[in-house]
């Protein structure tokens, strides 16, 4: 059974269920409507944003969506800016979020902070990307983006290539998938970049086929999404072993020349050079709209978490 979305924090995709999903993914292409113009059913709500680790997307669409939905927003990018700066702990800091505002979004470089945030706050928790774990709203994007523009997650070949060791969306992606049934992963990276057996274990678990496979070229022509992700460079704990996979591997023009005609090219973004930006002119990219789809989902996920979606 599932337990609804109201009050519920949102630290890893497993919290949810597939239904639970679907009723987002349908509630966020009835926001598309409203993504541009005003839906004012969150007027007496005030949302934190406490980005401890740089963000464009997941921050700005968070805010967006909030205004849209008549809402207001606080918060800090950077803890040079909070009081964390002159000492206060992590814990202090989230108290007076809770008392302030009626839920807090949360990214940080430490595994687990969003969890350790919704066990001191009284409100909602989610979590905008916590270290090399999870980054929940991302993966709902990223299926909402392949439910969207395929029409079904069930039965697709999904190819997911780079750093697979430290990316977060990677991690939640894989996550997210094991709540449907794609026919088949293909998981594309340099060795030393392969998958941390703990994600290796939830494919295991849900019983999903994978492949590890060192070359795009040998497996595109089967794919239905083809998922890239960065170099993590940041979370690397030496600059020679960064120094050593910097820029192997790229998707250019000459990459897709035998591909399915349908095929969809997603991205979590920032991207740095794995992906040519001549590409963002092909039938294939998705990538922006991907992005441009962060607004009404998280108009979605607001509206549920404050449990207004019968004022939609
Ligand atoms: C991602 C992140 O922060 O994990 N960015 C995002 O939220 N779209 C991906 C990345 O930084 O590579």
């Amino acid at each position: 059974m599932s337990r609804g979305w109201q009050g519920r924090d949102v630290i890893s995709v497993l919290d949810f269920k597939r239904e639970d999903l679907e009723e987002l993914f349908n509630l966020t292409m009835v926001m598309e409507k409203y993504s541009r113009s005003r839906l004012n059913i969150l007027e007496d709500k005030i949302l934190a944003l406490a980005f401890f680790e740089p963000s464009t997307r997941t921050r700005l669409s968070f805010e967006t969506a909030m205004h849209r939905l008549g809402g207001s927003t606080i918060g800090f990018v950077g803890e040079e800016a909070t009081s964390i700066a002159k000492g206060e702990s992590i814990a202090d800091t989230i108290r007076m979020l809770d008392a302030y505002a009626d839920a807090i979004v949360i990214r940080h470089s430490l595994e687990g902070v969003a969890k350790y945030a919704a066990e001191i706050a009284e409100n909602p928790v989610i979590n905008a990307g916590d270290g090399t774990q999870n980054h929940p709203t991302q993966a709902m994007l990223d299926l909402y983006t392949i439910w969207r523009e395929l029409g079904e997650i069930d039965g697709l070949t999904i190819g997911i290539l780079g750093d697979l060791k430290y990316a977060r969306t990677v991690k939640s992606f894989i996550e997210g998938l094991t709540l449907f049934k794609p026919s088949k992963i293909y998981l594309i990276s340099p060795q030393s970049l392969k998958p941390r057996r703990e994600v290796l274990t939830i494919l295991d678990i849900a019983g999903i086929k994978y492949e590890h496979v060192e070359n795009i070229e040998d497996v595109i022509k089967y794919l239905d999404v083809l998922y890239v992700v960065r170099i993590q460079k940041e979370r690397f704990p030496d600059v020679v072993e960064y120094e050593r996979v910097r820029g192997s591997y790229r998707v250019t023009l000459e990459t897709l020349k035998n591909v399915k005609d349908t095929l969809i090219i997603l991205h979590p973004l920032p991207r740095v050079d794995e992906l040519d930006p001549r590409v963002d002119n092909t039938k294939y990219a998705r990538y922006f709209k991907q992005a441009a789809y962060g607004v009404p989902l998280r108009m979605a996920l607001l509206t549920l978490i404050f449990g207004r979606e019968s004022k939609v």
